[in-house]
């Protein structure tokens, strides 16, 4: 079994007077082994504050998107670089938030978890069908397509993780069953340990989409979720503990 991950995307939400949540977080969240790893993706205005906040804490800080290249004339892009400079240790790559409003190929995201793992970052790769590829049955095949080309080039020895966020359940208060889950998280699991072997048993696989603190439990307890990518819930304190609390008694 995997060490779990507890991972927020706090999108585009988020102001100074926000650290309390990241303050909140590093004092109940345990620093051992045996506890989930706990992630707040932030936005990058508040990467360098948060960062030093947690610092000495177990809470790692990640960004929630990089460009591909280091540097340059790429006006308003942060490079993975910057992130790690800023106190990163992850980088959500693919969103379908970007993939969606910013043109993100699985061309691009590739590149991007290229860059990324060149500065020491470990990127999460997300992948995930619109309600349509689920209703006319395309949901593995989607999957598979955007594994195959967002992970073109990415080394077995590399450190990565992959959340599955189905489109429709994102912000929507719609969850996947776990059936729903369980499938395509078996399916990316066979995908990984076909593609990189051992490496590809210990990629951990997060879910994500309308994940809260009443069906934490059920999910974070299906084979081959290695834990959470939450939205919403990663906002408050309270809710975002109570979802690693469900964790913490998970992992025993
Ligand atoms: P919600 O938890 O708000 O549905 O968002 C999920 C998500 O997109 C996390 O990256």
């Amino acid at each position: 079994m995997n060490r779990k991950l507890i991972a927020g995307n706090w999108k585009m939400n988020g102001l100074r007077a926000d650290l309390q949540t990241v303050r909140d977080v590093c004092a109940a969240i345990k620093g051992e082994k045996t506890a989930p790893e706990t992630l707040l993706c932030v936005p990058a205005t508040l990467l360098v504050a948060a960062s030093a906040t947690a610092d000495g804490s177990a809470l790692r800080i990640g960004g929630q998107t990089c460009h591909s290249r280091q540097s340059g004339a790429f006006t308003g892009d942060v490079s993975a670089q910057m992130l790690q400079d800023a106190g990163a240790s992850y980088v959500i790559a693919g969103h379908s938030e970007r993939r969606t409003f910013h043109g993100e190929t699985d061309e691009i995201v590739a590149a991007q978890a290229a860059s990324a793992i060149a500065s020491g970052l470990v990127p999460i790769i997300c992948v995930g069908e619109t309600p349509g590829e689920r209703t006319s049955g395309e949901t593995l095949q989607v999957i598979e397509r955007q594994l195959t080309g967002s992970l073109a080039g990415l080394e077995a020895a590399s450190a990565f993780v992959i959340a599955y966020e189905p489109l429709w359940a994102i912000g929507t208060g719609k969850v996947a069953t776990p059936e729903q889950i369980a499938e395509v998280h078996d399916h990316v699991r066979g995908f990984l340990a076909n593609r990189f072997g051992a490496a590809g048993n210990a990629a951990r696989i997060l879910y994500g989409g309308s994940l809260n603190p009443g069906n934490a439990a059920e999910i974070l307890a299906i084979s081959n979720v290695d834990g959470g990518l939450i939205g919403g819930a990663s906002l408050k304190a309270a809710d975002f503990l109570a979802i690693y609390t469900t964790a913490c008694a998970l992992e025993g």
